[in-house]
């Protein structure tokens, strides 16, 4: 049986205020300190509360994540931050190819490539998320789309690399919306997900790599779904945002993940 520490991800996306993210770090510290040997965790506020979260969470081992960057080092790109620019503030993880960023500001598969490849060369950890959309599950192509936007994705990556990424599984249809794939198929996509990384980095790595689900889990329906053999934890957005619904769900990982 593969030892996968069970790994869960807040991404407050563009919520929080200063004094609200704060609070909300501290909080999130203080309630999973004991859990943390049995699940790692990461937390991905807005760019501009990096800073502040990233003092709240001193003495903890939660991870600083951060939701956006851009892939080239420096130079003329107006609004843009870099990898560099991030590892200043703290930050150990980045989200790459989230369904926001690829369906609402339009980054398609060779821009998110280029943001996976700076960043592990960037000696960043990353989770790069995939999912299908509604009309492509109807059509019975979730596994397609998968290993289309994971090929793509992890195109040049190295396999020494490997070890510094996280797949997040998040069907763009359950993301927000209050529906969750069932336990039973979300396992069955997490499994065809691993079996792609098998394919391209062989055995153990795709025993190694963790697949973490995301699309709206909350506490009532965390354990089931991690405890499905393929799952490794979850991404979670609207429930990141309640301290006592996020450290829930670490505990739920912690209890049933696979470690
Ligand atoms: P949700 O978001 O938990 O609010 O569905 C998940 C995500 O976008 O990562």
């Amino acid at each position: 049986m593969p030892q996968r520490m069970p790994y869960v991800g807040g991404n407050w996306k563009m919520n929080t205020d200063l004094a609200g993210a704060t609070a909300l770090a501290e909080a999130v510290a203080a309630g999973a300190a004991n859990l943390l040997s049995a699940c790692q965790v990461v937390v991905c506020p807005p760019l501009t509360y990096l800073q502040a979260v990233g003092k709240a969470l001193e003495g903890s081992a939660i991870l600083l994540g951060a939701q956006n960057f851009h892939h080239q080092p420096s130079g003329a790109f107006t609004g843009e931050v870099s990898c560099s620019m991030l590892k200043d503030l703290g930050v150990g993880v980045v989200l790459c190819g989230h369904s926001e960023r690829r369906h609402v500001m339009g980054e398609g598969d060779v821009l998110i490539n280029a943001k996976v490849l700076a960043a592990l060369e960037a000696g960043l950890q990353i989770i790069l998320c995939i999912g299908e959309k509604i009309e492509q599950r109807e059509a019975g192509q979730t596994d397609a789309v998968n290993a289309g936007q994971l090929a793509y994705g992890l195109a040049g990556v190295k396999p020494e690399q490997l070890a510094r990424v996280t797949i997040a599984y998040e069907p763009v249809w359950a993301i927000g919306t209050g529906k969750t794939a069932t336990p039973i198929d979300a396992q069955n996509a997490h499994r065809a997900i691993r079996n792609e990384i098998r394919h391209s980095f062989g055995d153990a790595a795709a025993d190694a790599i963790r697949i973490q689900y995301g699309g709206s889990v909350k506490p009532g329906n965390a354990g089931e779904l991690f405890s499905q053999p393929d799952i490794d934890g979850g991404l979670i957005g609207g429930a990141s945002l309640k301290a006592g619904d996020f450290l829930a769900i670490v505990r739920a990982a912690a209890e049933t993940g696979n470690a």
